[in-house]
């Protein structure tokens, strides 16, 4: 007998999208080592932690230390100290009610948004927004709830929502029932915010079709115009029909420090095939008790700083300062002549390739003639193509840098 693999890994592109960016990176690196290059590509953060963050962090390390305050296991769920300072400041101020034993502390927006499909049959129907953060497709994949890739370059198996300039990046809803809907929002990678009127539709679609929307809320510091929710559990009634995901990476720089959490109100119901009505939660709670064993104390910690005064004002800088990036590069390449999207609520913006360009050309093109990193629209699925995503992520210098070399390329 030989060991069998999960073909269903055999179906992905061989490469996960920002590993290949990397590759194809190091390559030319290598090929250049003289080249200095300015990464746009991954939305990865690059100001430091805040002081009042490292101060908590510094405590939690120091608590560790200590006889009497060293901790072992922590709760399944997360430290009750972090899990409150959540529900207050990100919650209740927006008129949100949770318990405590609905939020789930994690390391990271991007394993919740993966592994909680696994709570749920292979017979339901998933939609994402075409183009969608990868790993909600990939991860669908790996479970085996679609067939191979086709020419199209999307699965069969998968109901994709195009988000295309002509609807102004906001996805219709599903002309055909589906079980599942991932919706990040502010968006991953167009940058496209939508309004509470707009996100209604989504939960009223949920309620009258039993759908269930995943919602990624990763980007929620960043919005900036009144009106546009950073909780789907804004809109009356979305409790019943919505998991929301948060992370701290974006948010407070936690990229590599690791820590998010996710809602899974009580409301949440689901069923088994002989129509017996299951708690949603309650599938969660015991998927994370097998597989996870926390976040360290140390790290929630540091993210429950983030909720002080100090954490509060300081982080807010931070974000500022990553909005001023994205607005001189909106403004900067508007001012080239090229056709832009997202940078207002979102750290991401979107931009629609020169002369019809392919994604992945004018990915090499930034890459070779302006030595600028970013990701190629193509890699989010077959409705980017035509597009390219940068991040304001870096630091001013060199988004302003990024922005005058791009300016000497004839486009
Ligand atoms: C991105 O660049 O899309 C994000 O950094 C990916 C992530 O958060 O995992």
């Amino acid at each position: 007998m030989a060991v069998l693999i999960n073909e269903n890994y055999l179906k992905l592109k061989s490469n996960y999208l920002f590993a290949e960016i990397a590759k194809r990176v190091a390559n030319f690196q290598n090929e250049h080592p003289k080249a200095k290059l300015i990464r746009m590509g991954i939305g990865d953060v690059t100001r430091p932690l805040a002081p009042a963050i490292i101060e908590g962090f510094h405590d939690g390390v120091a608590h560790m230390g200590k006889v009497n305050t060293f901790k072992g296991y922590g709760p399944d769920q997360g430290y009750s100290f972090l899990i409150q300072a959540i529900i207050r400041q990100d919650y209740t101020t927006r008129g949100v009610t949770l318990e405590e034993d609905e939020i789930f502390i994690s390391d990271g927006a991007k394993s919740d948004t993966a592994n909680i499909q696994e709570i749920f049959g292979l017979e339901n129907i998933v939609a994402v927004t075409d183009p969608v953060y990868p790993v909600y497709v990939d991860s669908n994949v790996m479970a085996g709830r679609t067939d191979s890739m086709g020419e199209d370059g999307r699965y069969s198996g998968l109901v994709y929502l195009p988000c295309t300039q002509e609807n102004g990046f906001v996805p219709e809803l599903p002309k055909v029932p589906v079980d599942l809907i991932y919706l990040c929002l502010p968006n991953n990678p167009t940058g496209t915010a939508l309004t509470k009127e707009q996100l209604k539709q989504w939960v009223d679609y949920a309620k009258e079709n039993n759908s269930l929307i995943l919602f990624d809320s990763a980007y929620e510091a960043f919005i900036r115009e009144d009106n546009i929710p950073h909780s789907i559990y804004e809109i009356d009634g979305a409790k019943e029909v919505a998991i929301e995901f948060r992370s701290f990476s974006k948010t407070a720089g936690f990229t590599g420090t690791r820590c998010a959490y996710t809602v899974v109100p009580k409301e949440l119901k689901a069923f088994d095939t002989n129509g017996t009505v299951h708690s949603v939660n309650s599938l969660w709670a015991r998927r994370q008790a097998t597989k996870f064993n926390g976040v360290s104390y140390p790290v929630q910690m540091a993210a429950a700083s983030v909720f002080s005064p100090e954490g509060q004002r300081q982080i807010r800088e931070t974000i500022d300062y990553y909005m001023v990036n994205a607005a001189t590069i909106r403004d900067n390449l508007i001012k080239f002549g090229l056709d832009v999207f997202g940078g207002v609520n979102a750290p991401y913006i979107w931009i629609k390739t020169p002369n019809n360009m392919g994604s992945w050309e004018f990915f090499d093109l930034l890459l070779h003639q302006a030595n600028v990193v970013g990701t190629p629209g193509a890699g989010f699925g077959p409705s980017g193509e035509g597009y390219l995503r940068l991040t304001a992520f870096n630091t001013l210098e060199n988004t302003k840098e990024a922005m005058e070399r791009i300016a000497q390329l004839s486009l």
